[in-house]
């Protein structure tokens, strides 16, 4: 009983000590903190271990979440300067392109939406935006990757239902096949957006638009208050808003959001900084409790109800806050308050020492008394609430406060190095589909990210899986 007393006391003496202090107008203490939750963050992170594979995070991640984080860590390097993971950054992201480098690995077949390929595709997008080392030259390049899906995407563009739109999924074995969600379609806009932006082509911009055109017109976007909702079944005889998902989460908010802000400075067209106004003052009301400024998921934070998926999502939101910031400082004032005060609110519950796993969960190993909680608000309060989502959602209220302190995104005539291929991507999907046991696929329904689908009995991961 002593002993264990005495380690109770010396834990709580740990935990005080290593508070992280941050005042967001003092970058040294954004970038030390930053820094402290990052190691957290990537002590999670196995695939550089030898006879690991490069990109996966162990069960129960998803490996669209492995995507989410390199595209943060890549962030992380370009706000911060702190380069010591680039390395595992390039050897993953380059990894995971696969053989046809395009982001679909057969080995994810099973796990493999438009949303998940996009993630990963974002994170290779901004690499080439922020001048990350570029790969050998005889692997693939940010850009032509990012090519490859951009082609795929529009390959999967199906007008038979809803009109237009790309599903949920890419193969029709996995959950969610009927399903047209804001995710993919935001990966698809948001893409073609900064491709059009990168290179100066035109043909991106015209898909842009388009995918724009159909999220408003079939009513995913509400353009009255710009609300985005997650997604419509598509059903034979039904129209196609009968059955439409109207949870809104932050990330899709915050995908279109930064998707129109590109759109903005490649046309100069102001529709779109309407819809950019739009989207931050709908998303800033929707997105905090009363206007406290500290960003939450509506739906399920409040209830202890998010899954590792969701406790992910308001991370991206703060990061296309911000991006939006680097093409349009005029927004800077309005978004400002909710950005510092995130920040300030999520570095507060960083100090955790869980000592244990929970629930099939790959336990915290980076410094005691910084485990990052999931809610920010209460403040100084840490909900036990620990993991991949809760991490990298802290690290990304901290990095995008230091918005002002690197160069913003570069194109192919300003600065970028990374070279494309606009005919990347050639194989069509039924090419790609892995040889499978069919026992082990019942099993293991596929799904990258679970929206408000309930799915019973996954068993996803970004870990290999075995077929
Ligand atoms: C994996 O990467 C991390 C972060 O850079 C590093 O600390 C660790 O030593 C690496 N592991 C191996 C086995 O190389
Ligand atoms: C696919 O799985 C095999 C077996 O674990 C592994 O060697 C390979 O690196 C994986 N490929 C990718 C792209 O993850
Ligand atoms: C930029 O990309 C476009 C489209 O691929 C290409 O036509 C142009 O030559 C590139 N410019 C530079 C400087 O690489
Ligand atoms: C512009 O993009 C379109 C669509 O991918 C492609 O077909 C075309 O070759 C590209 N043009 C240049 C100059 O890269
Ligand atoms: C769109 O927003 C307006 C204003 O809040 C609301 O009245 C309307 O019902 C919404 N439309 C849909 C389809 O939810």
């Amino acid at each position: 009983m002593l002993l264990r007393g005495a380690f109770a006391a010396l834990g709580l003496m740990a935990s005080t000590s290593r508070a992280l202090e941050v005042t967001v107008t003092n970058d040294a203490s954004v970038k030390a903190a930053a820094d402290t939750v990052a190691y957290g963050l990537v002590k999670f992170y196995t695939g550089n271990n030898t006879g690991d594979v490069p990109g996966n995070l162990p069960d129960p991640y998803y490996w669209w979440q492995c995507g989410a984080m390199f595209g943060t860590l890549v962030d992380y390097w370009h706000y911060t300067g702190d380069d010591q993971y680039n390395a595992i950054t390039l050897q993953a992201m380059v990894h995971q392109a696969g053989d046809d480098e395009d982001y679909m690995p057969k080995n994810q077949t099973m796990t493999l939406g438009n949303d998940d390929q996009g993630f990963w595709a974002l994170a290779a997008m901004s690499a080439a935006e922020h001048t990350f080392p570029d790969p050998p030259s005889d692997q693939p390049q940010w850009v032509a990757i990012v090519q490859a899906v951009f082609n795929e995407f529009v390959t999967r563009w199906d007008t038979e239902h809803c009109d237009g739109g790309l599903r949920w999924q890419i193969f029709n074995f996995n959950a969610g096949w009927n399903y047209k969600n804001s995710i993919s379609n935001g990966c698809f806009f948001n893409l073609a957006a900064r491709l059009a932006r990168y290179t100066g082509n035109d043909s991106y911009a015209t898909w842009a638009e388009k995918v724009w055109d159909w999220e408003t017109s079939i009513g995913l976007i509400n353009l009255t208050n710009y609300a985005v909702y997650d997604g419509v079944t598509i059903k034979d005889g039904a129209k196609c808003q009968d059955d439409m998902d109207k949870t809104e989460w932050t990330y899709n908010s915050g995908i279109f959001l930064h998707g129109s802000a590109v759109m903005f400075d490649v046309t100069k067209d102001t529709k779109w900084k309407t819809h950019v106004d739009g989207l931050i003052k709908h998303g800033m009301e929707k997105f905090t409790v009363d206007g406290d400024n500290i960003a939450y998921e509506q739906l399920c934070e409040p209830h202890g109800t998010c899954d590792d998926d969701q406790r992910s999502f308001k991370g991206y939101w703060l990061r296309w806050l911000s991006a939006t910031i680097t093409l349009i400082p005029d927004v800077k004032d309005t978004v400002w308050p909710l950005m510092t005060t995130s920040a300030e609110a999520a570095a507060s519950v960083c100090i955790g020492s869980p000592t244990a796993a929970i629930s099939g969960h790959p336990p915290f190993k980076g410094m005691a008394g910084t485990a990052c909680g999931f809610k920010w608000n209460p403040t100084k309060t840490f909900d036990n609430s620990f993991g991949v989502g809760e991490q990298m959602s802290a690290l990304s209220a901290l990095i995008y406060t230091l918005v002002d302190d690197a160069a913003a995104p570069v194109t192919n005539t300003t600065g970028g190095t990374s070279t494309g291929n606009p005919g990347a991507g050639s194989k069509s999907d039924s090419e790609k589909i892995r040889v499978f046991d069919p026992i082990t696929t019942a099993d293991r329904a596929g799904a990258g990210i679970l929206t408000t689908l309930i799915i019973g009995g996954v068993i996803g991961g970004c870990a290999f899986v075995s077929l």
